[in-house]
């Protein structure tokens, strides 16, 4: 997750709160050198891009203490935190923060790492994460009288972070990560903002600030507008149904009569508060600090860099390398103990022996085949091999063809991938409608599975396709019915 900090038309700060190198929390050893591979790269194009620090994420450590420190070594950014350190002396492994000019505004950024999963928050043995209260107070001191103006990398979660802002009021900004995968808009807890871009390096976070003597934050009173808004609403909708009710039911006439007076003064009492929350949000906030914030998908932003996407293929290059000597050697794996009988030898896989392929369905379904060819699954595969992913597992289990029954099998994914046959590349008529091969042999005895939406949502999940809308998708991809 990043943050861009914008002064003037000049970037002044360029800030990632951590989150950046690794997905999970923990990483299977066969996949590290891939994964780092992948983490070189992510370095060298923020690196390219100008990021002026990064903090640490408990994700971060993924690829191990050790591989975080070389890395350091390497970077000019510097990676900060203040409360993981060294188990022997409890000494920070990373420097605690920097403080770095912008204008003539003095800036201080301190990296504070949230909590490591498992009891002592320690995979190596060599390092720990001490609690932000036994580190918080002592950093800050040591800034508060160097710098104009604070700001805090955190991967703690947003409640401790309120907390956080509650109990030490020296924090101008909070810039979380590793949590939502949602942006969020800036927060106010006292006199620090709390902000938030979608995790994975999706967005760039952008904030235009203009900091002054005052430090302090412009109150923002829109919340507050809101939901007297809503009150006022509700009250004009019970003035309404108050004299409804008149009209209708004569009955309880005086009652009504005098709840509508309280809801005169009630609505009265709410304009006036609305119209004072109105002018001091147009005057109370003069000679304070004020912010406006955008968020930026990166997509769009990084192949403007031709040096950044050129790292960027590079890393990708490498990672793809090493990921097809693995998916060889886990090939070579699954082979010999097939042969040796202690896997499934002669007895094939069952769910990938009930799948027959598209070029078997393409004898009695020319027309569904010809359309099906022209859609983005009959590519899928090449699209991955375009942005060389095709050996990597993460990527093919939604881009190949795959029966749905791991579970019940014991046949996993991962040995599927590796012996899957290339007819079974990309998503084949099998992945929508079910495994075929009886159908094929038996096409007036045995159906096929009807391609429905829960079908779609296995691949079509809200990380790979953030709008997916079922009626709207299957017109586009829904096979034709035969022409006669
Ligand atoms: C030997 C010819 C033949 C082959 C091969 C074949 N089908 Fe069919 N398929 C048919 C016939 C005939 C029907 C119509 C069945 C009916 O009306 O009872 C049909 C119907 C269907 C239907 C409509 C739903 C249903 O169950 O009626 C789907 C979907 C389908 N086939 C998909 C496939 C797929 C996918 C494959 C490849 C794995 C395939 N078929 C292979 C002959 C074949
Ligand atoms: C096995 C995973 C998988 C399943 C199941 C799946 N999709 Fe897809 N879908 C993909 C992938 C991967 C792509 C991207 C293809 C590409 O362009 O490389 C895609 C692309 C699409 C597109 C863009 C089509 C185009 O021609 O570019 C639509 C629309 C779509 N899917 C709808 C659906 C619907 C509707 C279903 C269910 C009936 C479904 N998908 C089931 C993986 C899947
Ligand atoms: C959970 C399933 C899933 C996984 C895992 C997955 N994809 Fe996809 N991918 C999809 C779907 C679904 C689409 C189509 C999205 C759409 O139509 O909007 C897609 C589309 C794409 C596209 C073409 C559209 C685009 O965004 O440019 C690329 C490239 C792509 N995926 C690459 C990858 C890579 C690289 C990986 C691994 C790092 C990966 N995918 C992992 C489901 C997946
Ligand atoms: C992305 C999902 C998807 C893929 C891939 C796909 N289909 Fe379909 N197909 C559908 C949907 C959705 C329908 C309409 C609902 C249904 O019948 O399940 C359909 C309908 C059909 C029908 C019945 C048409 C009718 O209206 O009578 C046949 C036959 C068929 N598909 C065959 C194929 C064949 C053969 C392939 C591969 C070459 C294929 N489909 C690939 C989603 C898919």
């Amino acid at each position: 997750m990043k943050q861009l900090a914008k002064h003037e038309k000049r970037p002044i700060l360029f800030l990632d709160a951590g989150a950046l190198l690794f997905q999970g929390a923990t990483i299977p050893a066969d996949r590290l050198a891939a994964q780092q591979a992948k983490a070189d790269g992510i370095i060298k194009a923020v690196q390219a891009m100008g990021l002026t620090a990064a903090g640490i994420a408990p994700q971060d450590l993924a690829g191990g203490i050790d591989y975080l420190v070389r890395a350091q070594r390497k970077t000019r950014f510097p990676w900060l935190s203040m409360n993981l350190v060294r188990q022997t002396d409890r000494r920070p492994l990373f420097a605690p923060f920097i403080i770095t000019k912008t204008g003539s505004t003095r800036v201080a950024v301190l990296g504070l790492t949230g909590r490591v999963p498992g009891p002592a928050g320690n995979t190596d043995g060599n390092f720990m994460v001490l609690p932000w209260q036994d580190v918080l107070r002592d950093t800050l001191a040591k800034v508060r009288d160097r710098a104009d103006m604070v700001i805090l990398l955190s991967s703690y979660p947003c409640p401790v972070n309120e907390r956080i802002a509650r109990r030490f009021h020296g924090i101008h900004l909070i810039i979380q990560s590793g949590h939502a995968t949602a942006n969020l808009p800036p927060k106010q807890v006292d006199n620090t903002l709390i902000c938030q871009v979608g995790a994975k390096g999706g967005y760039l976070g952008r904030m235009d600030i203009r900091w002054n003597a005052s430090r302090r934050w412009r109150h923002d009173f829109s919340g507050q507008l809101r939901t007297v808004q809503d009150r006022l609403d509700r009250t004009n909708w019970l003035i309404k149904r108050n004299q409804w009710l008149k009209r209708h039911s004569p009955r309880d006439r005086s009652a009504l009569d005098e709840r509508y007076r309280e809801l005169l003064d009630t609505r009265d009492q709410l304009r006036t508060e609305i119209r004072q929350l109105q002018k001091r949000g147009r005057t109370g906030g003069k000679g304070l600090c004020a912010y406006t914030n955008s968020f930026i998908s990166i997509r769009t932003t990084i192949p403007e860099d031709r040096a950044v996407e050129a790292i960027i293929v590079q890393a990708a290059r490498t990672v793809n390398r090493i990921n097809r000597k693995r998916l060889q050697r886990q090939r070579q794996q699954f082979r010999t103990t097939n042969r040796a009988g202690q896997g499934h030898a002669n007895n094939p896989d069952p769910g990938m022996a009930a799948l027959a392929g598209w070029q078997t369905c393409r004898a009695c379904h020319p027309e569904q085949t010809a359309f099906w060819l022209k859609t983005g699954h009959a590519r899928a595969w090449q699209t991955l091999a375009a942005v060389n992913q095709q050996f990597n597992l993460n990527c093919l289990v939604c881009h190949v063809t795959l029966p749905a029954d791991d579970k019940t099998t014991g046949y996993h994914t991962e040995q599927r991938l590796a012996l899957l046959p290339s007819t079974f590349n990309n998503v084949g008529c099998e992945a929508c409608h079910g495994p075929g091969k009886k159908h094929a042999r038996q096409p007036k005895r045995v159906g096929m599975r009807k391609a429905g939406a829960v079908v779609c949502l296995t691949c079509h999940t809200p990380d790979h396709d953030n709008n997916f809308d079922f009626k709207h998708k299957l017109k586009k991809i829904r096979c034709p019915a035969p022409a006669a």
